[in-house]
């Protein structure tokens, strides 16, 4: 299986392939699980070539200790794209120092209304640190496509506005939460649970389906109340926000209307464990 570190040695490689011939990219952050497997199968299979990037941004973490924990794996990563996927995967893991060039800072971007609430608003230049390294690699690899989870469904929209505000020739597509068995989403951070929060983190989901179920007949703050009032009770589990917006700009809103597309979105701590989940409303 292809590893590079270094961009050069990606760029002629790609250099090397035939006109024509479809790039597929999942930028990741390692720590690989089935979720990311879920969008390598889609673009291997969708695509001639399929890059995956393993690299963990510092430039995104807003908390240092959060950056020194989050797990780094690249050979059981590589070993896993092999056995689930095909050893015709190209891996790209950089240095920061490489991709970086040498000065590990992020570019600013004005995303709008968009980075300002959620993730935005609870973590400091995290969508710059975001939107500087998916520029970076969507520029380096050149794919026709690249792929990214809906667990990040905010992250997906920054990236969709990344590439329109930057004119990058790429069709970003949106794929489906995986979850566990017991309906935790997939995130690498999971790996950092205790048996008991792992268990006790299908809450957040549980909690979820049946705020979609009573926004069926009450209002996005009628909702919300309940979901607080859910995790003020759970003694493992601290909510750090939960939001209904509309599903797109992802703002709030007055009054619920028929036509529009409506969205939950929740951050929840187990124990330092920051984990985050969303549900389509409608
Ligand atoms: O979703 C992630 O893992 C990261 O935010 C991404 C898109 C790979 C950028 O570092």
């Amino acid at each position: 299986m292809p590893i590079f570190h270094k961009t050069d040695a990606l760029k002629n490689h790609f250099s090397a392939i035939s006109k024509g011939d479809t790039i597929g990219m999942v930028p990741t952050m390692g720590a690989l699980h089935l979720g990311h497997i879920s969008l390598v199968k889609k673009a291997f299979k969708e695509n001639k070539h399929t890059i995956v990037s393993i690299f963990v941004n510092p430039t995104q973490f807003n908390n240092p200790e959060d950056l020194e924990k989050y797990p780094k794996t690249l050979a059981a990563d590589v070993a896993l794209l092999q056995k689930e996927v095909s050893k015709e995967i190209i891996v790209f893991a950089p240095s920061a120092e490489e991709i970086y060039n040498g000065t590990i800072k992020s570019s600013s971007y004005n995303f709008g209304s968009l980075e300002k609430v959620m993730e935005g608003a609870f973590r400091d230049g995290h969508f710059d640190g975001v939107g500087t390294i998916v520029e970076k690699l969507l520029t380096l690899a050149q794919p026709n496509t690249a792929y990214f989870g809906e667990k990040d469904y905010q992250q997906l929209q920054i990236i969709k506005k990344l590439v329109q505000l930057k004119n990058i020739p790429v069709r970003i597509i949106g794929c489906p939460i995986v979850r566990e068995e017991n309906g935790l989403a997939m995130s690498s951070r999971n790996e950092r649970l205790t048996p008991e929060l792992r268990i006790e983190a299908a809450f957040i989901y549980k909690t979820l389906k049946t705020a979609k179920q009573k926004f069926g007949t009450k209002s996005a703050v009628q909702v919300t109340a309940w979901v607080t009032d859910q995790f003020q009770q759970n003694k493992l589990l601290q909510l750090e926000y939960f939001n209904i917006t509309e599903a797109n700009e992802l703002q709030p809103f007055k009054r619920k209307s028929k036509n529009r597309k409506y969205r939950a979105f929740i951050a929840v701590y187990a124990d330092d464990i920051r984990l985050i989940d969303n549900i389509s409303l409608n």
